[in-house]
C-alpha cells in the first residue's frame, strides 16, 4: 500500500505546523516539520562558532550530523533541542544556511525517506513544489506579513520569550525575502497546490477547509 503524503507550504507564521499537527493526530499519519530540520543544522553552527557566511564548513558540518524525529521531538545528534530551535538568534540565520544547496539535498533526502518509510503531512516552504512533487495532497498557506508576525510575537511572548514585535517584523519580511528569491527550490506554491489565505481565519476554521479536500 502506499504512504499518504500531504505537503503544507507557505511563509512563516502562516499556520502550517499548528494546522498540520492537527490534521496528523485526526488522520493518525507523522508530522514532520521540515523548517526545524534547518533550524537545527543553523542551532549547531552558532553553537559551534561555526561562521554562517562559511559555506564549506557548515556543508561538512551538516554531513556528520543527525535528525530524527521521534514523537513530535526533534533530535539533534541523539538530544532533544525542540525549544533552543526557536529563538530569533537561530530564526534571523536559518534562511541564510537553508540558502546552501549541499545543505538542502542532505536534508531533502532525509525528508523523502521518511515519507517513503510512513504516510507524513510535511510542512516547510518547498514540499510540493520540489520534495514531493507526486504528494496526495498539496496546500499553500499564506497570510499578510504583519498578522503572521503579529501571530510570531504573540507566540514567543507566551513561550517566555524575550522579544520585541518590531524585531519579528524584520525576521519574517527578511525571511520571506530570501526564502523566495534563493536559487535553488526556493518557497514558490506549486502550479496545482489549493491556497489557503488565514488572514481572517482560525485554526479550526484552517483544519476544517483541508480536511475537506482530504476527505
Ligand atoms: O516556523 P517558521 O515558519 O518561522 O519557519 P520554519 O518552518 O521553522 O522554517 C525556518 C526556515 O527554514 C525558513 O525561513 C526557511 O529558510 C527554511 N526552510 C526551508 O528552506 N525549506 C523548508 N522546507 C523548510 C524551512
Ligand atoms: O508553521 P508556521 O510558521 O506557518 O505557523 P505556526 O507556527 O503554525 O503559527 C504561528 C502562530 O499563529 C501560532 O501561535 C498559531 O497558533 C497562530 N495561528 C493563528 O493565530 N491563526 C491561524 N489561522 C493559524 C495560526
Amino acid at each position: 500500500m502506499n504512504n499518504l503524503v500531504i505537503a503544507v507550504d507557505g511563509p512563516a507564521g502562516a499556520g502550517k505546523s499548528t494546522v498540520a499537527k492537527i490534521i496528523a493526530k485526526k488522520l493518525n499519519i507523522n508530522y514532520i516539520d521540515t523548517g526545524a530540520m534547518y533550524r537545527a543544522i543553523t542551532y549547531k553552527a552558532i553553537k559551534e562558532n561555526i561562521n554562517i557566511e562559511d559555506e564549506k564548513s557548515l556543508i561538512e558540518m551538516a554531513k556528520n550530523t543527525q535528525i530524527d524525529f521521534k514523537e513530535n521531538n526533534i533530535y539533534l545528534d541523539g538530544q532533544i533541542i525542540n525549544e533552543e530551535i526557536r529563538t530569533l538568534t537561530v530564526s534571523s540565520n536559518v534562511s541564510k544556511v537553508a540558502q546552501i544547496k549541499e545543505i538542502r539535498e542532505i536534508m531533502v533526502d532525509l525528508q523523502r525517506k521518511m515519507g517513503q518509510k510512513y504516510s507524513v503531512i510535511m510542512d516547510g516552504r518547498d514540499i510540493g513544489s520540489y520534495v514531493f512533487k507526486d504528494a496526495d495532497f498539496k496546500f499553500y498557506l499564506t497570510a499578510g506579513a504583519n498578522e503572521r508576525a503579529n501571530r510570531r510575537y504573540k507566540e514567543l511572548k507566551e513561550k517566555g520569550h524575550d522579544v520585541k514585535l518590531d524585531d519579528i517584523i524584520k525576521d519574517i519580511q527578511n525571511r520571506d525575502e530570501i526564502d523566495s528569491k534563493r536559487d535553488f527550490a526556493p518557497l514558490v506554491k506549486a502550479d496545482d497546490a489549493i491556497e489557503i489565505d488565514t488572514s481572517n481565519k482560525n485554526i479550526d476554521e484552517v483544519v476544517n477547509d483541508i480536511m475537506k479536500y482530504i476527505n
